[in-house]
């Protein structure tokens, strides 16, 4: 584990108080946040909204002693955020840079399979590749990441992690100046070895993979944010390996929660607790009064069993992620707005499925992932109902490209108020059934499948995953053959 004293090197002074160095209460938050730059972009001939990435290898300083060796994208280390407005079109250049073969995916976003950027679509080292699409789709914090089959924790674990927020023409009324009262908070753990590179190994050989001891925040430890306005948006994103975190703040504050994995939420809705399982997003309002300071902090996760944090931490798993430093003098914020956005329509609960999903370590019903099977098509313009239940005694998520579902039950009952807008990505606590809905608007392509997974990366690397096509209405569902790596 790492210590204080491997970290000190250099005679930077001791600022956490051992190798629980996010333990709560004991962190000293000396590093200001740091926010991802907004990436630029061009409008091209055919007005498009045209961005440049590149991916490659670099170096990023974690703490005290010699800095990291991480990937990043147009940087050393994450990727910038990309924004842009529903209706645009927009065309990405992702050169890939680094030693090995690797993927972007746009994870939540609704466009054609063969831009989806999952494990079919593969760019090599010294490539570029060029996915177009237009947003049609609710004004949300999406993400992206790579997605090579195998590959994924590895690469994802590295740095390759950036926000993709999308706007509405009109917006609502909430805190919008980047990194001033809107901030993405990328939360992350990590391993550092004694001399700071990224430790990849699993620790606890549970099948988890990667957990961390030290929980980074845009890729900052230790992080504080200054706030100059009464209300902040942070979008969090939980873009760890396997971590759930529980967020809340350490003072008990409660928060506004304002949308979800892909959306806000018809109304706001006050609270004290979100939780996120890998991938998930939540969109909160936080109030500051001047010269507060208050902790947002992971609290033990409510459902499931979260028995690797319990042995990483001995029983508490309580985590400090980032500190809020309010400013004597506060810009005045206009109230949260009553409506938000348009819900989801509300859907029998009790609405029979037309698939069921038993997940367990590394399957989908007792099948293992294979890039050249795919598993079902469903039909264009559908919707389908999905029961989706953990089976192996083990928690996991479940995670599905293209669309964003609305959930009718978990476990049986309607679902909680923080679930009870657009998600991508849902925790499956064991044996616990949940149901969700979905409609599949994409343009039908039977040769190209889009995929369906549990987000902790280990348990999606070895296996648990599958893949669907959309073909045109009407058309008999029928089993389609892929051959891999197609273009
Ligand atoms: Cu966040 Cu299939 O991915
Ligand atoms: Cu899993």
């Amino acid at each position: 584990a790492p210590t204080a004293a491997a970290a000190g090197a250099g005679g930077v002074g001791r600022w956490w108080a051992g190798a629980d160095l996010n333990t709560a209460g004991r962190i000293r938050f000396v590093n200001r946040l740091a926010v991802p730059p907004l990436a630029r972009s061009r409008r091209d001939a055919a007005g498009r909204r045209v961005f440049d990435l590149r991916a490659a290898a670099g170096r990023h300083r974690f703490r005290p002693g010699r800095p990291t060796p991480t990937w990043g994208i147009n940087g050393p280390h994450l990727a910038p955020t990309l924004r842009a407005v529903r209706g645009e079109t927009v065309l990405i250049r992702f050169r890939n840079d680094l030693p090995e073969t690797t993927t972007l995916h746009w994870h939540g976003m609704h466009l054609p399979a063969a831009m989806d950027g999952g494990p079919h679509q593969p760019v090599e080292p010294g490539a570029t590749w060029s996915p177009t699409w237009t947003i049609d789709q609710p004004a949300a914090t999406l993400w992206y990441h790579p997605h090579p089959h195998g590959r994924t924790a590895a690469h994802v674990y590295r740095g390759l992690t950036g926000v993709f927020i999308l706007d509405e023409p009109e917006p609502p009324q909430l805190p919008h100046r980047y990194g001033i009262d809107d901030i993405p908070v990328i939360v992350r753990d990590i391993n550092l070895t004694g001399g700071n590179r990224l430790d990849e190994g699993e620790r606890f050989q549970a099948g988890v993979g990667i957990v961390g001891e030290l929980v980074t925040v845009n890729g900052t430890l230790a992080p504080y944010l200054p706030v100059t306005a009464q209300r902040i948006r942070l979008r969090l994103l939980n873009a760890s390996a396997s971590r759930i975190y529980r967020f809340g703040f350490a003072s008990g504050r409660p928060f506004t929660l304002v949308g979800t994995d892909g959306g806000l939420l018809p109304a706001p809705h006050g609270t004290t607790r979100v939780q996120l399982s890998p991938g998930e997003r939540a969109e909160i309002v936080v109030d500051m009064r001047p010269d507060e300071r208050d902790v947002l902090r992971s609290f033990p996760p409510r459902t499931g069993l979260n028995f690797w944090d319990r042995r990483l931490t001995g029983g508490d798993d309580t985590l400090d992620v980032l500190q809020l430093r309010a400013a004597p003098r506060l810009d005045p914020s206009p109230p949260i707005p009553a409506r938000l956005a348009e819900a989801p329509r509300p859907a029998a609960p009790d609405t029979p499925p037309d698939r069921t999903f038993e997940l367990a370590k590394y399957t989908i019903n007792g099948k293992t992932m294979d890039m050249n099977r795919i598993d079902f098509a469903v039909a264009h313009g559908s919707t389908e109902v999905w029961e989706v239940t953990a089976i192996d005694g083990s928690p996991h998520n479940f995670h599905v490209h293209d669309v964003q579902f609305q959930v009718l039950s978990v476990g049986n009952e309607p679902p909680p108020p923080d679930l009870r807008g657009w998600k991508d990505t849902i925790h499956t606590p064991p044996n616990v059934p949940i149901r969700i809905a979905m409609r599949f608007r994409s343009h039908p392509d039977p040769a190209a499948p889009y995929m369906f997974h549990c987000h902790i990366l280990n348990h999606e690397d070895r296996g648990l995953m599958g893949q669907f096509v959309v073909t045109p209405q009407g058309q008999p569902p029928r089993a389609a053959v892929l051959s891999s790596h197609q273009h």
